[in-house]
């Protein structure tokens, strides 16, 4: 059945080629995740070297991790290996891709320029997709001469088990490139909504008013245990504040910024969140164990 809002599938252009701009956590996961399910080149690009080769230093870790679970065969490894590559040219990665997907730092006009930057180089039908946590797709889009081919495609961490993912139409996204969107999203088996271009889509508005609460509470003065007690009948998968942990507290930060200007009323700026990103930590937990313990 098709999803609510997806365009005609008929409308899909092929997809053959895959690049994608930035080589840290949430774009490692990306290419390794548009290579299995695609089986088509993928390319990662960033800001040095350094970056590029960690990036495909953890998508080649990944696949070793899948072959030694049995996942994949030898063979398969092997070519998923030969399919990615990480160059600092975007030029020279993005000259031949049909759809190239950023996830770079969360700011409006570092996002513009990476746009700008690739549709200088890419084809003319490639989709530009944006992983963008809260910001507008269609101001993303709006500095560019075709923002007709640029859609939201917001994953969730960890990228290779969470299903979901958000599809968000910008002003001017045409149905060609949201059906080319949704036949994407199919072949990386994850379950695709469409969502209005609002501050944060649906899911983080959600989370981040209920990470922001629990904040909130402490902040106030409860000590954290007891607030993470307090949250355990719930039954989440993991507590908000290890879930902090997982997104970066840094995204966190920004989502609710984000969120904070465009409902004042409703989403705060936790200090301590604050505090946390500035002194450079990881969030409220230690891993000395290799389990989360409250950091003392
Ligand atoms: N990275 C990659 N893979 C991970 C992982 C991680 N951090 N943590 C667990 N996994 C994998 C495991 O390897 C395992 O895979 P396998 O079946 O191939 O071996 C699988 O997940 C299940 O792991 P476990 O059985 O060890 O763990 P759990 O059953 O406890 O599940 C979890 C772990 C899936 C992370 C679960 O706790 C969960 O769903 N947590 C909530 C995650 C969530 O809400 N994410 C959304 C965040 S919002 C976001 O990302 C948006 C952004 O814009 C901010």
């Amino acid at each position: 059945k098709r999803p609510a809002g997806a365009p005609d599938k008929s409308l899909a252009r092929p997809v053959t080629k895959v690049g994608v701009v930035g080589a840290g956590l949430m774009a490692s996961q990306l290419a390794l995740l548009f290579l299995r399910r695609l089986e088509v080149p993928v390319v990662l690009t960033d800001i040095d070297q350094e970056r590029v080769d960690k990036g495909v230093g953890y998508v080649h870790a990944e696949i070793d991790k899948l072959l030694g679970k049995g996942r994949i065969n030898q063979d398969k490894a092997n070519r998923l290996k030969a399919l990615v590559t990480g160059v600092l040219d975007k030029a020279e990665g993005f000259s031949d891709a049909d759809f190239v997907i950023e996830a770079v730092f969360e700011e409006i006009g570092v996002k513009q320029t990476v746009f700008a930057e690739v549709e200088a180089v890419a084809p003319a039908h490639a989709i530009l997709a944006t992983n963008t946590s809260s910001l507008s797709v269609s101001e993303m889009a709006s500095k560019l001469k075709n923002p007709e081919r640029v859609v939201g495609f917001h994953f969730f961490n960890p990228v290779a088990v969470l299903p979901l993912l958000e599809i968000v139409r910008g002003e001017k996204t045409d149905d060609a490139s949201l059906a080319t969107a949704f036949a994407v999203a199919k072949k990386l088996k994850k379950t695709a909504v469409l969502t209005k271009d609002a501050p944060a889509f649906v899911v983080n508005r959600i989370l981040t008013r209920f990470m922001g609460e629990i904040q909130n509470v402490i902040d106030e003065g409860t000590p954290v245990e007891v607030a993470e007690k307090a949250v355990e009948p719930l039954g989440l998968p993991m507590s908000p504040l290890v879930l902090l942990e997982l997104v970066g507290p840094a995204i966190g930060l920004h989502v609710s910024e984000t969120l904070n200007r465009a409902f004042p009323d409703r989403f705060t700026v936790s200090p301590n969140l604050a505090a946390v990103v500035k002194a450079g930590k990881r969030g409220f937990y230690v891993y000395d164990s290799g389990k989360p313990e409250l950091d003392p």
